[in-house]
């Protein structure tokens, strides 16, 4: 496998030993810093799109296994619009080892794959969020041991964010429900593919209209953003069907008492979250926003070293 472009296109056992690589790599840094096993690597980072989590934490995790990293903005590149992606992703494979690609139309982070000779990372796309979906795994780990029989809970939009930890879970044995409003959900083929996942890991897959329903005996609490980067003229639209969906204390008392509470970052405090959730005993915010660093170190050094 070249790429990291989709956490479908991974087996469980490939996907569990980045997790396990990505524990080491958290431990060894700990105590002391990691290993230059990237020494001389580079890694260019294409965004089309905002970042904060996705752009430190692959600029930090090359620097501290020994390579470098180079940001190159939107108004930098103009992918597709300047240039051909097929043009880029060629003349970028002459000068870095991998490239790390934040777009909107996922096509175009496939096409970067199939025209570059060097590994193509998905920084996120409008359809998934595979380096989010290895870090929530990695927290839900860190937090209960497994992910097999863990019951996690996704709830608001069926969006890129929902996709990835869909796969995520169901590769690795946790039953997921999702709870969206109608007109939000997921695309039928992630979810088929989904529920694939999940008879073949022994976990399912499970999909509601009522939030409240949907956390019931769950142990992880998810949610994200009810407009995506892209979609902000329907964030009206939205704002008016998504409120019934929001993660308040409420909710997380309908859940496990021993519930964690997930959210990908940025959050809009007061919408999707509340601040007394965001900030509560429950929350595992920061430390999964943390996680980033460490799951994809896991996904550089399988693709690099
Ligand atoms: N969660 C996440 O990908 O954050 P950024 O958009 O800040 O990278
Ligand atoms: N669903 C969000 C995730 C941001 C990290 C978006 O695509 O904007």
């Amino acid at each position: 496998m070249k790429d990291f472009i989709a956490i479908a296109d991974y087996s469980s056992a490939d996907l569990q030993a980045m997790l396990d690589n990505a524990l080491a790599l958290k431990k060894e840094l700990a105590a002391g810093g990691n290993k230059p096993v990237l020494k001389d690597k580079t890694l260019a980072m294409v965004f089309q799109k905002p970042s904060l989590r996705t752009r430190v934490s692959f600029d930090m995790a090359m620097r501290q296994l020994g390579g470098d990293a180079l940001y190159l903005s939107p108004a930098e590149i103009g992918l597709g619009q300047r240039e051909s992606i097929a043009d880029v992703a060629r003349v970028l494979s002459g000068y870095v080892d991998a490239i790390m690609a934040r777009v909107f139309a996922h096509d175009h982070v496939l096409q970067l794959a199939e025209w570059a000779s060097v590994p193509v990372i998905n920084g996120l796309s409008d359809y998934n969020h595979p380096c989010q979906g290895l870090a929530d795994a990695l927290t839900i780990l860190e937090e209960f041991g497994t992910l097999k029989g863990i019951n996690v809970t996704y709830v608001g939009d069926g969006n890129n964010v929902a996709v990835s930890l869909l796969h995520v879970c169901a590769r690795l044995g946790a039953n997921f429900t999702i709870a969206n409003p109608a007109g939000y959900d997921m695309p039928a083929a992630a979810l088929e593919m989904g529920r694939t996942f999940a008879t073949q890991s022994g976990s399912s897959v499970t999909v509601l209209e009522d939030p409240q329903a949907a956390v019931k005996n769950a142990d992880v609490i998810y949610t994200d953003t009810w407009t995506s980067m892209g979609q902000e003229e329907e964030s009206k639209k939205r704002e008016a069907v998504f409120p019934p969906y929001q993660v308040n204390a409420a909710l997380v008392a309908a859940a496990n008492g021993r519930a964690i509470v997930l959210h990908c970052l940025p959050a809009h405090r007061g919408q999707e979250i509340t601040d007394e959730v965001a900030d509560g005993p429950h929350s595992r915010l920061f430390p999964q926003a943390h996680n980033r660093l460490h799951a994809q170190k896991a996904i550089l050094v399988k693709l690099l070293a």
